[in-house]
């Protein structure tokens, strides 16, 4: 509550941290509602906040139970808020494509851990149980407050471009987009870092495999802005040490 009235000095309020700028003199029923809306805000970002400590806590759990995952949630979840942003997807929507991301395997926890740790290929009937894992993550995120943008993207995570995928065999634009996107960068993770049975590829060979895939397994469209994507990244990573010469040169 201030004396001070310019725009300016609201603006620099708020930047540092206030709720809502009062001005005196103030009115008394003004006063209270807006200490109420404050408060309803507060208890709003409080559930959030529990939200999400209960997805962190479900990933953590897929983690411990598959060890080939770790780290993988995090790393995906990333990428995928940059092609979500790069495809145009609404920004009120973004942030479940991230929580899609972080808990696309979620339904893991109901695989046995003889199938998920099994060294070798499985069997007709172990791929049958493995192949459940979608469905059971999108009843597990059904309940969630964001359940019904979160479950879909989980439930679609193994469908492919041309119909072909599971567990519903959707096809092109009828796979939700935030599934789209989860399936690619899932792939292009798992294919640039270790698994038991063969050391992570070459990440120019694991964009070679998504480019030979486009259009058969993914959206041929998503893997062209995921692609170029990685190519901004890498050039920023080398940008970045001429930059800090140059600040070499500069100081010396
Ligand atoms: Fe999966």
């Amino acid at each position: 509550m201030t004396g001070l009235d310019q725009t300016r000095d609201k603006v620099a309020g708020l930047s540092a941290g206030a709720s809502d700028f009062v001005t005196k003199p103030f009115d008394r029923a003004e006063l209270l509602a807006r200490v109420a809306s404050a408060l309803r805000t507060k208890d709003a970002v409080d559930q959030l906040e529990d939200v999400q400590g209960v997805l962190v806590a479900l990933a953590a759990a897929i983690e411990a139970k598959d060890p080939l995952t770790k780290d993988h949630c995090a790393r995906l979840a990333g990428h995928a808020l940059d092609l979500a942003r790069l495809a145009g997807v609404d920004a009120a929507t973004v942030p479940s494509v991230g929580y899609g991301a972080f808990l696309h395997d979620i339904g893991k926890i109901g695989i046995s851990e003889a199938i998920l740790r099994k060294p070798g290929p499985l069997d007709d009937r172990e791929w049958a149980e493995m192949r459940r894992h979608p469905a059971i993550g999108a009843r597990i995120v059904e309940p969630l407050r964001a359940g019904t943008l979160i479950a879909p993207i989980v439930r679609g995570h193994h469908e492919r471009w041309d119909g072909t995928g599971y567990p519903d065999g959707l096809a092109s634009e009828t796979i939700p987009i935030g599934a789209r996107i989860v399936s690619i960068v899932d792939a292009y993770d798992a294919m640039t870092h270790d698994r038991p049975y063969r050391a992570g590829l070459a990440v120019s060979v694991a964009q070679a495999e998504l480019l030979r895939v486009k259009g058969s397994q993914f959206d041929p469209h998503l893997v062209d802005l995921f692609l170029d994507h990685l190519a901004e990244l890498a050039d920023e990573r080398i940008a970045m040490p001429m930059d800090l010469a140059r600040g070499l040169r500069l100081v010396g």
